[in-house]
């Protein structure tokens, strides 16, 4: 007996009526080891591992049936002492892969995390080149393992943030393997809806975890990744459509079924284009609102630049800051956005500006609104006249192509007025209207009626002078005759 093992016994004999009688009485490395006092056969009393009677053994191999720890931790009956690397998730998914194994402990549960965590941005080979970025143990811990859904877990809800912050909030070791991540997520996600919810312990708001997965994390721009843009609005909408899930809170939860209806929902899932916002392109990855947006209702103008600047120069930037209306969603709404056509504008009940503007509230503007939608009108009026005179003409195989590509001007007026609607200025938007669009539109209809005319002037001009040498003809001929017959007779 060397001295260690001496020295052990003794300790042994002397604790062991304290000793906590674990039913693993047969568990010989936990019982030596709990007297040892270490971590972590401490850490282990509380291991769900424990209560499915597994022993230390399952992990670090050796005979957990003898008492003497030169058998038990000896080479020849396994023992690999503190596996490193890779070697570590190989343990765990040596029974998590196995679901005849789990099945025989009485576990229901998956058994893909080995399948999942493959595909992983996480499962790549660190810069050591020696072993992956992480191992099961580095979300879920080696001893004390818990429970997913117990609030101790380090992967439940409430600790997840600093979990994926140990690496994600730490700039040095990020910088090994991609220099361009940004590492403020936690700190963001602080600011968040979210993360001021889980601060504040409610684990139902959204973690981590809830909008990357936890085993399948895939970079940003992987086509499959849960924030992939086409997949973002399925991802927000697992808590944000379930009624059961939201019913604590008191916010509606049709968010995702006006989205998917919207000019914005349609261009990105029927058009494919991911040029259009999805959930967090308005509301932000990590942060209450997306970076460079003071609030979310000046997000709208990071892409449409022109509307808003138009907007904030016009007289409803003052009247809505005083009022307290958003921007853009007062006219546009925020998920149900449609196709913006003149239906919006004038002073009919559909249009938007009959919200405020009436003959007894806010007048002026109301004039105005009716006035630019007559304007707006009549330039419609006139490009479908122009166009079908122009037609007319081309079938009556005049040449008037010159004309045809000048009434594009007219189309091109009609957008920017579409837009300078939002300076909200009737002189600015006549300027288009009438500077650009009717000037142009009453030209190609000259145009194409001068053209058309002339058609019928060549046409009757040729008519007349078939008829004139017709009878010139008759006349020669009869001419002809009458000498013919002074002749003969
Ligand atoms: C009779 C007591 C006893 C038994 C039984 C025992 N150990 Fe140990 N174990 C020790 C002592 C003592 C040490 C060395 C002290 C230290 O390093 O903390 C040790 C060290 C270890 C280490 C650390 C090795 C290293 O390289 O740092 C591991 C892992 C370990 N034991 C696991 C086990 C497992 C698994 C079993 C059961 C198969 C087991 N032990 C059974 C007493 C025991
Ligand atoms: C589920 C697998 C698993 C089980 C079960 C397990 N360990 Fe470990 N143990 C590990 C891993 C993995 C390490 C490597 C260090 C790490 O990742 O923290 C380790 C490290 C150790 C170490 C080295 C010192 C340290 O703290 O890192 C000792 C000692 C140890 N384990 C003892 C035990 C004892 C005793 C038991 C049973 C009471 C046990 N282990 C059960 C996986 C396990
Ligand atoms: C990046 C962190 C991370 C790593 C690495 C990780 N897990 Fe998990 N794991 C989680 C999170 C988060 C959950 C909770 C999932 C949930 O609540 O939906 C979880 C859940 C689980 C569960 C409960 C059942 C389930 O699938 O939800 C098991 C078992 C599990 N992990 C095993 C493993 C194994 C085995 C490995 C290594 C192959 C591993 N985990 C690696 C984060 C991780
Ligand atoms: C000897 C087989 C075995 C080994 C090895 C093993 N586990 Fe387990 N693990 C289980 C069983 C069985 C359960 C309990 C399942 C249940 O409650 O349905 C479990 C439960 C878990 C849970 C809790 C899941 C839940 O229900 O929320 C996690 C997390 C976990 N293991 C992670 C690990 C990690 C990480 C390793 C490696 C360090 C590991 N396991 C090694 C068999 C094993
Ligand atoms: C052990 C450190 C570590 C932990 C813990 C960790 N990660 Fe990572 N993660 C990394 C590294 C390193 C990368 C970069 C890989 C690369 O690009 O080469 C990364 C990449 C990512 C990416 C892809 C970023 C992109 O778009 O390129 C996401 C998303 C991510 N991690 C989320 C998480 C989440 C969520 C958690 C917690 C559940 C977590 N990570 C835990 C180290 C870690
Ligand atoms: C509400 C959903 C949500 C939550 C919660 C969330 N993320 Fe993200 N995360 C996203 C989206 C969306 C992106 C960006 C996708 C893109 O760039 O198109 C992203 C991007 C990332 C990236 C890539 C680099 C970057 O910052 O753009 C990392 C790394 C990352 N998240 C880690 C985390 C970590 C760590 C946490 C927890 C502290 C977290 N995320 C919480 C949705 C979320
Ligand atoms: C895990 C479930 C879950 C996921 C996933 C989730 N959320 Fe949430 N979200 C919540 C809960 C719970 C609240 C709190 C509701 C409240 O404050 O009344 C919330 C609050 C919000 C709020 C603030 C509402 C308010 O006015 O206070 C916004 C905005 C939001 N989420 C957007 C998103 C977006 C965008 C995504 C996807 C990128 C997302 N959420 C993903 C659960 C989730
Ligand atoms: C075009 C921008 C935009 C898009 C895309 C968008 N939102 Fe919103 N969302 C808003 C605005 C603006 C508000 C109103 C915020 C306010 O007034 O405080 C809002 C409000 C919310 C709220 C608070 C409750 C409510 O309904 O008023 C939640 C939750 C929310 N959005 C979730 C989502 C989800 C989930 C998606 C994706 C399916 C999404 N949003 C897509 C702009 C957008
Ligand atoms: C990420 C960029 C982006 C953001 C943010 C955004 N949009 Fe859009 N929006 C687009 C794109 C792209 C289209 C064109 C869709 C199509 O027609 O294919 C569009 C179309 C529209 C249309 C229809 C235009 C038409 O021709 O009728 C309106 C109205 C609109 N958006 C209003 C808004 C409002 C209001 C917000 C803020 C709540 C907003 N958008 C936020 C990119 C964005
Ligand atoms: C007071 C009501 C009102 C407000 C506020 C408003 N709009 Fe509009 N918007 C309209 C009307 C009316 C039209 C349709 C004009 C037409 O088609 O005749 C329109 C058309 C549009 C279009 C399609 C035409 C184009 O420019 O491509 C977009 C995009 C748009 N708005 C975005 C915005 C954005 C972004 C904001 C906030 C900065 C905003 N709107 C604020 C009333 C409004
Ligand atoms: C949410 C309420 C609201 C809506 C909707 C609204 N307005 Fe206004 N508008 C105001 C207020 C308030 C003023 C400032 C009071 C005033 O000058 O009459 C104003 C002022 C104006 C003015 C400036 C009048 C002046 O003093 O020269 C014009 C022009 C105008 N609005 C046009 C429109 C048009 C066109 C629409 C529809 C596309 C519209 N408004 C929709 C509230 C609104």
């Amino acid at each position: 007996m060397n001295r260690i093992n001496f020295i052990f016994t003794v300790i042994f004999i002397v604790t062991s009526a304290v000793r906590i009688d674990v039913y693993a009485q047969e568990d010989q490395c936990f019982i030596c080891h709990d007297v040892l006092g270490d971590k972590p056969s401490e850490l282990f009393k509380n291991d769900i591992h424990l209560k499915m009677k597994i022993s230390c053994s399952a992990c670090h191999g050796g005979n957990s049936k003898s008492d003497d720890m030169d058998i038990a931790m000896s080479s020849k009956e396994g023992f690999i002492g503190v596996p490193k690397g890779n070697d570590i998730s190989e343990r765990c998914i040596a029974c998590h892969s196995n679901e005849e194994k789990m099945k025989a402990y009485g576990s229901n549960l998956p058994a893909n995390q080995h399948e999942l965590i493959k595909n992983s941005v996480h499962w790549k080979t660190s810069i050591t080149g020696r072993e992956h970025i992480l191992q099961c143990t580095t979300c879920h811990n080696a001893h004390g393992i818990l429970k997913v859904n117990n609030p101790a877990s380090p992967v439940h809800s409430l600790n997840i943030p600093q979990t994926c912050a140990k690496c994600h909030s730490d700039a040095v070791y990020m910088r090994l393997y991609n220099p361009s991540l940004p590492v403020d997520q936690l700190q963001k996600y602080r600011t968040s809806g979210h993360g001021i919810l889980n601060s504040k312990r409610d684990s139902k708001a959204a973690d981590c975890a809830d909008c990357h997965g936890s085993h399948e994390i895939r970079t940003a721009g992987d086509i499959k990744s849960k924030v992939y843009p086409t997949n973002i609005p399925k991802t927000c909408a697992a808590c944000h459509s379930n009624a059961e899930y939201m019913g604590g809170y008191k916010i509606p939860i049709d968010q995702y079924d006006k989205f998917k209806s919207s000019v914005h929902g349609i261009a990105l899932f029927e058009k494919n284009d991911l040029s259009a916002p999805v959930c967090n392109s308005c509301h932000g990855n990590h942060g209450a609102t997306p970076p460079g947006v003071e609030s979310i209702s000046k997000v709208c103008g990071t892409c449409h630049v022109l509307n808003a600047e138009l907007f904030s120069g016009s007289p409803h930037k003052k009247a809505f800051d005083e009022k307290n209306y958003p921007e853009c969603e007062t006219c546009h709404k925020n998920h149900d956005i449609v196709t913006a056509t003149n239906a919006l504008l004038g002073v009919s009940d559909e249009a938007v500006c009959s919200q405020c503007h009436s003959e007894s509230e806010n007048v002026k503007g109301f004039k105005s609104a009716a006035e630019m939608r007559s304007l707006i009108d009549s330039l419609d009026q006139a490009v479908i006249l122009a166009k079908e005179l122009i037609n007319e003409a081309e079938q009556k195989g005049m040449e008037i192509s010159e004309a045809k590509f000048r009434l594009r001007d007219a189309q091109q007026a009609k957008l920017e007025a579409r837009t300078m609607v939002h300076s909200f200025s009737l002189d600015k938007f006549k300027e288009i209207v009438e500077g650009k669009g009717l000037l142009v539109t009453s030209s190609v209809i000259d145009e194409a009626k001068a053209s058309i005319d002339d058609y019928y002037f060549r046409r009757y001009g040729l008519l007349i002078s078939i008829l004139i040498i017709s009878l010139l003809a008759l006349a020669l001929y009869l001419y002809v005759k009458k000498i013919e017959r002074k002749n003969t007779g």
